[in-house]
C-alpha cells in the first residue's frame, strides 16, 4: 500500500482552504496589544533626538520604545544577528528603513496613528549605495559559508589556459537586489509569563528563534517556546530571527502585555534581508572541439555595513564542480553599503551564480559553433573535480536527454534569429540546474497508540512546501498503514529538535529521522510480542515479525496492536530517534541536478518578451510525493521566470531608500506570464546521500532558469543580455 512517490493530497490542504490553518498573527491571546515599527528616513548618520510629545498624547498609546529607553540586550551564543542598530541599542543609522522606534498601543489603528507622529531628528552622513562604483574597495568575507570553506579556490592555471585557448570570453554579468515577498508577512505575537517567553512567529527555524531570543534576553532556551504551525512562504527571509521578533518580545516585556507585531508589506523590504546585487566577472575559454579549458568566476556581492552581520551570495560554487574543466578559479568579495543586511533567498548563490555561468557556457558554445546542449554534454563531469570525489548520485545526463526529447530540442535552428514567425522572433534556450543536497541532524518522536493510529512529532517547519504531508507518508509506509492513520505535528520548539528549514534540507534531514523513529517504535512492538507468553514467539528473531496494518504479524498469525498493548496494560508505545549525516559527505559529492528548456517569443518591434513553452527535467533522488514535488518544481521555475524578466528592487542613490517597496511596483510573475510548464522527474533511486535516497527540491528548480531564458533571448534576437532582469529596452531594435 506504499504511499511514497504517489501524488497524494496535502494532509493540511483542507485546513488551509477552509481558513482553519492558524498563522502567527492569527492566534488568540488575551489582553493583546499592538506594536508598530518606526523606520529611519536616512541611510547613514545618527539620531540626534526624538520629539515624542505628540505621539505619546495620542489615544491608546502605552509605550514608545527608542534607543533611549530600550531594554539592553545581551549577545549570547546562538544569536544570529548582530545586536547593534536595528534592535534600538544605539543611535547610529546604517541604512534607510532601519527601526528607530516601536510604538505600542491598545489597537493597531492607534499604534499606526501614533507611529506616524514620532518625530526623529538626524545628523545625516553621506550614504553609500552604488556598489558597482566601489568594486575596488571590495573585501574578503570574514566568515564565508560560516567559515566552512575559504572564499576563494583554484585548481590548474586558468590564466595560462585562457591565453592559449581558441575561444575566449571575458565578460561581466549583473543580478539585481531581489526581495522574497512571501504571501504572509513576518508576524510575531510575544507573551511573557514571569521569566518564560512564548512567541508565535512566522519562521523557517523555530529552534533558531528560540536560541536567539534566549540569547537576547539572557534566558535558558528552555525558558523560550516558539510556536509556528504554518508558514505562508519563506524563501529564505524567515530563516534568520530578524529584529522585529526580538522587538516584539521587548515590547511585551516592557508593557507587561502580550504584543503583536506584524510587518507591513513595505517593511518586508527592509526588515528581513534580500538577495544582494551581484557583479560577476567571468573569464572562460574552450578549444575548437568544444572542450572547456578554463573558468574564472569572480563574484562581488552587495553587503550592508559590516557591523550588522555578514552575508555573501556564494555565486561561484557551482562553477567549481559542474563541468569537467582542468583550470578553475573562483573568488567571492563583499562591497559594504548603507543597505540593510542581505540574506539567503531561494537558491542563494546558485540562482544568481548560475545565471552567469550558464550564460557564459552558452556564449562559449556559440563561439565554437556547437549546439549548447552538445557543448554541455561534451564537458560533462562524471566526478566532482573540485572535491575530488564521485557524486553520491548524478542523473544529469538523463535530465538533459529527457528534457531535450520532451521539448523537441533537436529541431532548433542553429543560428540566432533563425526561427522567426512573421513579426515574432522565436528563441530556444537551455541551461543546467544544480543544488547541494544538505542534511542536518533531526530528532523525531513516534507514538503508536492501541488503536493503531500514529502520532509523529518533530520541531520542523512546513513553509507551504508539504512537510506535513510527506513526513506523514514516510511514517505511514514505514509502519505499513494508510496516511490517514498518521498525525504529524511540527512547528513547536517543545517538540524534539529539528533543523532550520533552509537549504532544501528538510526532506533529507527529517524524513530519515521519521523512518528511524517509526522503525524504533515498531521494534518495541516486536519486542513486546516476542516477550508475550501467549504468542509463543519467544524464540523468533525480531526480523521474523512485521509491524503493519495495525498488527504485529508473525509466521503463523497476527495480533492486533490493541490486543498486544491491552495484555501489557499499555496504551501506547513510543520511541525517539535522531538521524543525521553519516560519512557520506566524506565519500561523495552531494547534489541534485536538472535541466531547463525554454521557448521565448520576442515581438521584434515592441521588444516584449514572453515565455511561451517550458520543460524542466530534474534529478531529485527518490520523490516522496509527485504532487507536492511538482508544485515545488513549477514554483521554482516561476520564481526563476520572475528573476529573468521582472524582479528588481530599485534603490534611490541619494537617500538609499527602496522606491518600489510594494508588490505593485516590485513586479512578480502573474498567471499570464507563466506558460504551461512540463516537469519531468528522472529516475534515480540510487542516491547514497541519505538512507531514503531523497534530495531536497525547493531551490533546485529555480537554478538556471534565468540563464535558460537569457540564452533563449539571445537565440531569438542575437542580443546577449548580461544583466537581470532582461527588459524590453535590452532587446529593442532587434527587428
Ligand atoms: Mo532557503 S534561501 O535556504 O530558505
Amino acid at each position: 500500500m506504499g504511499s511514497i512517490g504517489k501524488p497524494i493530497d496535502r494532509v493540511d490542504g483542507h485546513l488551509k482552504v477552509t481558513g482553519h490553518a492558524t498563522y502567527a498573527a492569527e492566534f488568540t491571546v488575551p489582553d493583546l496589544v499592538h506594536a508598530v515599527l518606526v523606520q529611519s528616513t536616512i541611510a547613514a548618520g545618527r539620531i540626534t533626538g526624538f520629539d515624542l510629545a505628540e505621539a505619546k498624547s495620542m489615544p491608546g498609546v502605552l509605550l514608545i520604545i527608542t534607543p533611549d529607553n530600550a531594554l539592553r540586550l545581551t549577545q549570547a551564543k546562538g544569536v544570529q544577528q548582530a545586536v547593534k542598530a536595528p534592535l534600538l541599542q544605539d543611535r547610529d543609522i546604517l541604512f534607510n528603513g532601519q527601526h528607530v522606534a516601536v510604538v505600542v498601543a491598545d489597537t493597531l489603528d492607534r499604534a499606526l496613528a501614533a507611529a506616524a507622529r514620532v518625530r526623529v531628528r538626524y545628523q545625516r552622513d553621506e550614504a553609500v549605495t552604488d556598489m558597482d562604483a566601489m568594486l575596488d574597495q571590495a573585501y574578503v568575507p570574514k566568515s564565508f559559508r560560516n567559515g566552512a570553506r575559504p572564499a576563494d579556490s583554484r585548481r590548474g592555471d586558468p590564466e595560462a589556459a585562457h591565453d592559449a585557448a581558441f575561444a575566449k570570453l571575458d565578460v561581466t554579468y549583473i543580478t539585481p537586489i531581489e526581495h522574497h515577498n512571501p504571501m504572509e508577512p513576518h508576524a510575531t505575537i510575544a507573551r511573557w509569563q514571569g521569566d518564560k517567553l512564548t512567541v508565535w512567529t512566522s519562521t523557517q527555524g523555530i529552534s533558531g528563534a528560540q536560541t536567539t531570543l534566549a540569547g537576547h534576553f539572557g534566558l535558558d532556551p528552555s525558558q523560550v517556546r516558539v510556536i509556528c504551525p504554518f508558514v505562508g512562504g519563506g524563501f529564505g527571509c524567515k530563516g534568520n530571527t530578524w529584529p522585529p521578533v526580538t522587538l516584539a518580545a521587548m515590547a511585551a516585556k516592557m508593557t507587561g502585555r502580550p504584543v503583536k507585531l506584524v510587518l507591513t508589506r513595505a517593511q518586508m523590504f527592509t526588515s528581513n534581508g534580500y538577495r544582494p546585487r551581484t557583479v560577476q566577472k567571468l573569464r572562460a575559454s574552450a578549444e575548437t572541439d568544444g572542450s572547456l579549458q578554463s573558468l574564472r568566476h569572480d563574484g562581488f556581492s552587495l553587503m550592508s555595513q559590516p557591523n550588522l552581520g555578514e552575508f555573501c551570495e556564494p555565486v561561484a560554487l557551482s562553477t567549481e564542480f559542474l563541468y569537467a574543466c582542468p583550470n578553475v578559479a573562483v573568488s567571492h568579495r563583499l562591497v559594504a553599503t548603507n543597505m540593510p543586511l542581505p540574506t539567503y533567498m531561494r537558491a542563494p548563490g546558485e540562482a544568481s551564480g548560475m545565471f552567469a555561468l550558464e550564460s557564459a557556457i552558452d556564449e562559449l558554445a556559440a563561439q565554437v559553433r556547437m549546439d549548447p546542449l552538445a557543448f554541455r554534454m561534451r564537458n560533462y563531469a562524471e566526478n566532482d573535480a573540485h572535491e575530488g570525489k564521485p557524486y553520491a548520485s548524478k542523473a544529469l545526463m538523463a535530465c538533459y536527454t529527457q528534457g531535450a526529447q520532451a521539448f523537441g530540442w533537436k529541431a532548433r535552428g542553429a543560428a540566432p534569429r533563425s526561427m522567426r514567425e512573421g513579426n515574432v522572433l522565436i528563441g530556444w534556450g537551455m541551461a543546467t540546474a544544480t543544488y547541494p543536497t544538505n542534511r542536518q541532524k533531526a530528532t523525531v518522536r513516534v507514538r503508536i497508540a492501541a488503536d493503531g493510529s500514529v502520532l509523529v512529532q518533530s520541531g520542523t517547519q512546513d513553509l507551504g512546501t508539504g512537510t506535513y504531508t510527506v513526513m506523514s507518508q514516510v511514517a505511514a509506509d514505514t509502519l505499513g498503514i494508510p496516511v490517514s492513520r498518521v498525525r504529524f505535528e511540527l512547528g513547536d520548539s517543545a517538540l524534539p529538535h529539528a533543523p532550520v528549514s533552509g537549504g532544501s534540507s528538510t526532506v533529507p534531514s527529517v524524513a530519515p529521522a521519521v523512518a528511524a523513529a517509526c522503525e524504533a517504535a515498531a521494534g518495541k512492538l516486536r519486542d513486546l510480542a516476542r516477550s508475550d507468553p501467549h504468542l509463543g514467539w519467544g524464540d523468533l528473531d525480531a526480523s521474523a515479525l512485521q509491524v503493519r496494518e495495525g498488527a504485529v504479524i508473525g509466521p503463523d498469525r497476527r495480533i492486533a496492536i490493541a490486543a498486544l498493548l491491552a495484555r501489557r496494560g499499555q496504551s501506547f508505545v513510543d520511541a525517539t530517534s535522531e538521524s543525521g549525516p553519516g560519512d557520506e559527505k566524506k565519500r561523495f559529492s552531494l547534489h541534485a541536478f536538472g535541466s531547463h528548456f525554454v521557448e521565448v517569443r520576442v515581438d521584434a518591434d515592441l521588444g516584449e518578451i514572453r515565455v511561451a513553452r517550458y520543460v524542466g527535467a530534474f534529478d531529485v533522488g527518490q520523490p516522496l510525493n509527485a504532487k507536492t514535488l511538482r508544485s515545488q518544481l513549477i514554483g521554482g521555475i516561476t520564481y526563476g521566470i520572475g528573476m529573468a524578466l521582472l524582479e528588481e528592487t530599485h534603490v534611490d542613490g541619494e537617500t538609499g531608500r527602496i522606491v518600489n517597496a510594494n508588490i505593485a511596483e516590485y513586479v512578480v510573475p502573474v498567471h499570464a506570464d507563466i506558460p504551461a510548464i512540463e516537469t519531468i522527474v528522472v529516475e534515480n533511486a540510487e542516491s547514497r546521500s541519505n538512507p531514503l535516497g531523497v534530495k531536497g527540491a525547493g531551490e533546485l528548480p529555480m537554478v538556471g532558469v534565468a540563464a535558460a531564458i537569457a540564452n533563449a533571448v539571445y537565440h531569438a534576437t542575437g542580443m546577449r543580455v548580461r544583466k537581470l532582469p532582461i527588459r524590453i529596452e535590452d532587446v529593442l531594435g532587434s527587428a
